[in-house]
């Protein structure tokens, strides 16, 4: 699949980190990692669909403590550029950080000495290499903005291996639907419509679950005997800082609507069109869920 660049996940970031750290309080990371840690060790943690590694950034400070990350992707283009960005991150933050020769490995330090990473990165598609997941030394399977893109089949396989291997899992930030425009369009529904048929399509590990996943996953997991907890990261999306983000997210659901209802083209460019000429003053929210799982 495609469609997920680098400054697509660039622009998204901030935005990610503002809806997590809201929700960091009801999610107990640093309580997690300590419970999994094995003695003496690193706590190992495998980080699916990693792109350029926000999701090591944002986890690895609340983990604290030595750990160990495999971050995988199929993207080489992603892969490509997950050594500059964590350095830039790192040196964003003061942290120290290490890439080794090759570039699909280092080392990340954080400048209070709370915590340490030594990642490593690999190319695999999730989609048709599931059974090659890197387990060895993993007590945590992660992945941010990945699970609404999945089958519910594949979602299943992946509780399976899961619990095989012993993992807790943390999903982060899967779309789950609540979604809030402000000021209302009369043409709203139809768009919404046809961006959710859109949302279902086949993104490569067959039909898509869409705003639905973060609900089947929770279920999924008890089922496998994990105790679940959920609780929301949403995108707030006011202000002028937010209108670059809330453009490109118009721009999308009108391409999305148009290739799912071409018939109603005209109907969606309309739509966007009012909407981009209300981007700077609108107000977006959009619903997000954290499904954490652990036995
Ligand atoms: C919405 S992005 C999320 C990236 C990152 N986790 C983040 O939060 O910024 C979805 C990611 O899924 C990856 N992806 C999509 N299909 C994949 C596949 N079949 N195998 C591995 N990675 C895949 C993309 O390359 C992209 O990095």
């Amino acid at each position: 699949m495609s469609g997920f660049s680098a400054d697509w996940l660039a622009l998204r970031e901030p935005w990610d980190h503002a809806a997590r750290q809201a929700a960091a309080h009801r999610l107990d990371a640093a309580a997690l990692a300590g419970g999994l840690r094995p003695a003496g060790g690193p706590l190992g943690v495998l980080d699916l669909a990693c792109g350029t590694g926000a999701n090591l950034r944002e986890l690895a400070p609340q983990f604290g403590g030595e750990q160990h990350w495999t971050l995988v992707d199929h993207d080489p283009a992603l892969l490509d550029a997950l050594p500059v960005t964590l350095q830039q991150w790192a040196q964003l933050q003061g942290h120290a950080s290490h890439v080794d020769a090759g570039g699909r490995s280092g080392t990340l330090r954080c400048a209070q000495g709370l915590w340490q990473v030594r990642w490593q990165a690999r190319r695999l598609d999730l989609a048709t290499e599931l059974d090659r997941l890197p387990w060895q030394g993993v007590q945590l399977l992660t992945a941010s903005a990945l699970i609404d893109l999945v089958s519910e089949a594949w979602l299943q396989r992946l509780v399976a291996a899961s619990r095989a291997h012993g993992a807790a899992l943390w999903m982060a930030l899967g779309v789950d639907g609540r979604d809030r425009w402000a000021p209302d369009d009369p043409d709203d529904p139809v768009v919404e419509a046809a961006f959710r048929a859109h949302q279902g399509r086949d993104k490569g590990f067959g039909p898509a679950l869409g705003p639905r996943a973060p609900q089947v996953l929770a279920q999924r997991l008890a089922d496998a005997g994990y105790r679940v907890t959920t609780t929301a990261s949403d995108w707030r999306l006011d202000g002028p800082a937010a209108t670059a983000l809330r453009r490109a997210l118009i721009e999308g659901i009108r391409a999305a609507a148009c290739e799912q209802q071409p018939a109603q083209a005209a109907t969606f460019r309309a739509w966007a069109a009012r909407r981009q000429a209300q981007a700077g003053r609108l107000s977006l929210h959009i619903g997000h869920t954290e499904v954490v799982g652990w036995r």
